[in-house]
């Protein structure tokens, strides 16, 4: 996914260090509305949010658009201070005595793909931690694949979105996504990525700290301060709004209280015009939903990972810990945790499936070593 983020990243990374190269994905990830995208090709306007549609159009030369963005970033910065003071601020690592039990069925874990993906993402989590979550685990992608029918039967959905990485082709999914959560009566929907690997007994333990009857949305933020989009009212009017949301690449969890309140704006074909009416991609749109028209805080928790952030800095002993993990690759760099385990590199570029030997041990194909 990071080789496709364009190519003005890719001439200011062959003379930058990694950091730089991953701020500034992060950077381009998230733009947003009003720093206008210019567009990059038909893959992966996914880091472009605004890229399609109306809303995009080229802000002069790359290098006037970058900086006329990180100025706005330092000052989005001070300016985030207080909002960020008024949310509740991160999550606790060390946990609370449960707010109430809840178990492996109480959870829908959506992971959104396409079909190109299948075989080189989908594969590898359907080894790993979907092979012991199978129950709760739900995939969206937008072609037809006997094969992922005969590993996951019903759980496999094909939602007839465009194939293309597109705005409104992810809103699609994302509409169908919470539609089918809406459906299956659970307690708590959380959404995913196919380059996320779920670590679900830790989260189930995060969750349990919360009553899923509560207003509860929880993930991380990709920026350090609020997105600044323009809803638009009808009549020409336009309204600038701001707000906090978790970047889908992270994951992010719902409950179900809250995702009730959001159906006027999500159930049905609701969230493809309330995702129209701010230009944003899905994750945004969530996050406008929740923090914009229902006044409800993101929990911020910094135990779910993208391929957006340093990976290396999630801390060896605290990996087992962490509620989602992400890998990345660009040019031949890659951005993946920092974790000896029981498969070289080389054999495991994602760490992923010796991350799951850390978290479940007892699976036959790991090295008896680790199986302490
Ligand atoms: C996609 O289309 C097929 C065939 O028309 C249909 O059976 C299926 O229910 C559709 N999926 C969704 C999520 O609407
Ligand atoms: C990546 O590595 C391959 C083989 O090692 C090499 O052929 C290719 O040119 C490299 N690509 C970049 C962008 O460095």
């Amino acid at each position: 996914m990071l080789k496709n983020n364009g190519k003005k990243t890719a001439v200011c990374v062959s003379t930058a260090a990694v950091l730089c190269l991953l701020m500034l994905l992060v950077a381009v990830r998230h733009r947003g509305a009003q720093v206008r995208a210019e567009s990059t090709g038909p893959e992966d306007t996914r880091s472009l949010p605004g890229a399609e549609g109306g809303e995009a159009s080229a802000q002069g030369g790359g290098q006037k658009g970058f900086s006329a963005y990180f100025g706005k970033l330092s000052r989005g910065r001070r300016a985030a201070e207080k909002p960020t003071a008024r949310s509740s601020g991160y999550a606790g690592d060390t946990a609370p005595p449960p707010a109430e039990d809840i178990r492996p069925d109480d959870l829908f874990i959506a992971v959104k793909t396409t079909k190109k993906f299948h075989q080189s993402r989908l594969n590898l989590l359907l080894d790993t931690w979907i092979s012991r979550s199978k129950q709760q685990t739900y995939i969206f992608t937008d072609g037809e694949d006997e094969e992922l029918k005969m590993k996951i039967g019903s759980h496999a959905i094909n939602t007839n979105c465009s194939a293309a990485h597109s705005r409104q082709a992810l809103s699609c999914k994302m509409a169908v996504e919470y539609d089918k959560f809406i459906e299956l009566g659970k307690k708590w929907f959380c959404h995913v990525d196919d380059d996320n690997y779920v670590n679900v007994r830790a989260l189930l333990k995060q969750l349990s700290q919360y009553q899923h009857t509560q207003d509860v949305y929880i993930g991380k933020p990709s920026l350090d301060r609020p997105i600044e989009a323009t809803e638009r009212l009808g009549d020409n009017k336009m309204k600038p709004v701001n707000f906090w949301f978790a970047t889908g690449g992270a994951g992010f969890c719902v409950s179900r209280g809250l995702a009730l309140k959001m159906s006027p704006w999500a159930s049905g074909g609701h969230f493809m015009n309330t995702a129209e009416k701010i230009r944003l991609p899905d994750d945004c749109t969530v996050g406008y939903i929740i923090e914009s028209v229902l006044g409800v805080s993101l929990i911020r928790s910094n135990l779910f990972h993208s391929h957006l952030e340093n990976l290396q800095q999630v801390s060896r002993s605290e990996i087992h810990k962490q509620i989602t993990l992400s890998y990345g690759m660009f040019e031949n760099k890659s951005n993946i945790i920092n974790l000896k385990g029981a498969f070289p590199v080389e054999e495991d570029p994602s760490r992923f499936k010796s991350v799951h030997c850390l978290v479940y041990p007892d699976t036959p194909w790991c090295p008896p070593q680790v199986a302490l």
